[in-house]
């Protein structure tokens, strides 16, 4: 059996990340005590960084310390250069995502590539569309990303800056109207996601499926519709996750759950929603205290969440195959005219083996669709 480190570099170009280590964690938590030194004013988040030498034997920190000043990561690289600390091969350990953006600072995940950074571990998803996309950068420079690391401490930390979170009650406690709600799926070049015998194992390549669970990591739930559970018998695992650190696994639909299903063995927690009614579904997902969810479908109940507005963020996963039959990805969600499409905006796309990756957020704004 390969070791983590060799398997890594000898899957040529498959995204396997080495598991996070206890020394890890603990410069993690060292970044979340960095950030606490950071602004409380809810126009700017608190956010910690440290860097990890090759050798893991020194370590630089910084912290974002309000507008116009520089973020966490640019802190702890000026204090790295100006140490003759060794930025080839680090670690960097951040609180949130690091930023895509081109604002008052460059953004944090080119500082970090150049830098020569091998390696990042963050905790809080940056899911906004200005600062976001900042680990899909990364990654498409070679760089090892693992983002959802104590994700709860993470969300915590910025609750303040977060779109629509109320500052006058305590995280723990807050239950946002309804999560954010991703829906994924896996289609042919002709919007099929299975072939006419039904079968949809596996449409995409294993460079994709990984990358699929990574973004698992990243979430609170994963959901499927009653369809897919009883076709598919799922896991809705992450790979290679210990089993207390698994998102919660949601199957939504009136028909009964066998306790003999996959997503119940090993005394795993499976949440049934039996109903139809989907604001109900994604309010009582918020009951459970999920704040992101996957939807990894089907498409009739991901067309469903479509029509009632219900998805923030598409994955769509693309393979270069032609099926001709087969469940179609998307089923008719009350579209009878080109006007009336739902409309969505491409964020990040990038090539996964043979797989190509579609990221896209829901647009409300349509402007001049003309
Ligand atoms: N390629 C991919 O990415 C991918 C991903 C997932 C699944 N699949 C494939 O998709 C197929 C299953 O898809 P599917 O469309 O049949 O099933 P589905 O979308 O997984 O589930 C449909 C079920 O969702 C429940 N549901 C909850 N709210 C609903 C609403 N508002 N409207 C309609 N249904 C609602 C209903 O369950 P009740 O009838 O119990 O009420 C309904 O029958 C399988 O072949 C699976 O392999 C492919």
């Amino acid at each position: 059996m390969l070791s983590n480190a060799t398997r890594e570099t000898s899957l040529s170009g498959v995204f396997v990340p080495r598991p996070v280590t206890e020394q890890e964690i603990h410069a993690l938590d060292e970044a979340f005590d960095a950030a606490h030194d950071g602004p409380l004013d809810t126009a700017n988040p608190r956010v910690g960084c440290v860097l990890m030498s090759a050798d893991g034997l020194t370590s630089v920190v910084g912290w974002h310390k309000g507008a116009g000043t520089p973020h966490a990561e640019a802190m702890a690289l000026a204090v790295a250069r100006s140490t003759g600390f060794k930025l080839h091969g680090s670690t960097a350990f951040v609180t949130l995502e690091p930023c895509a953006h081109h604002g008052r600072t460059p953004p944090c995940a080119v500082a970090l590539i150049e830098a020569g950074v091998r390696r990042v571990i963050y905790s809080y998803p940056d899911a906004s569309p200005l600062g976001g996309g900042g680990a899909a950068l990364l990654r498409r420079a070679g760089v090892e990303v693992l983002g959802g690391i104590n994700y709860q401490r993470g969300k915590e930390l910025i609750f303040s800056w977060l779109d629509n979170a109320p500052h006058d009650v305590d995280p723990q406690q807050w239950v946002p109207q309804r999560p954010y709600v991703i829906a994924k799926w896996a289609m042919s070049l002709d919007g099929r996601i299975a072939a006419a015998d039904g079968t949809s194992t596996w449409i995409t390549g294993e460079q994709a499926r990984a990358y699929a669970h990574t973004i698992r990591s990243t979430v609170d739930a994963i959901a499927v519709g009653s369809g897919t559970f009883h076709t598919d018998d799922p896991l809705l695992t992450v790979r290679d996750t210990p089993e207390q650190a698994h998102p919660l696994r949601v199957v939504v639909g009136n028909r009964p759950v066998s306790e003999g299903s996959r997503a119940c063995s090993a005394g795993a927690s499976l949440l049934h929603v039996p109903t139809r009614d989907l604001p109900c579904f994604v309010e009582t997902l918020s009951h459970n205290s999920v704040r992101r969810v996957l939807v990894d479908g089907g498409p009739t109940l991901v067309s469903a969440l479509i029509a009632e507005q219900l998805v923030d963020e598409l994955h769509v996963y693309v393979a270069p195959k032609l099926l001709g039959a087969g469940k179609s990805a998307f089923d008719d969600a009350g579209v009878t005219t080109l006007t009336a499409a739902h409309h969505f905006s491409v964020v990040e796309t990038q090539r996964l083996g043979e797989d190509v990756f579609i990221r896209l957020v829901a647009t409300t704004d349509l402007g001049d669709a003309s």
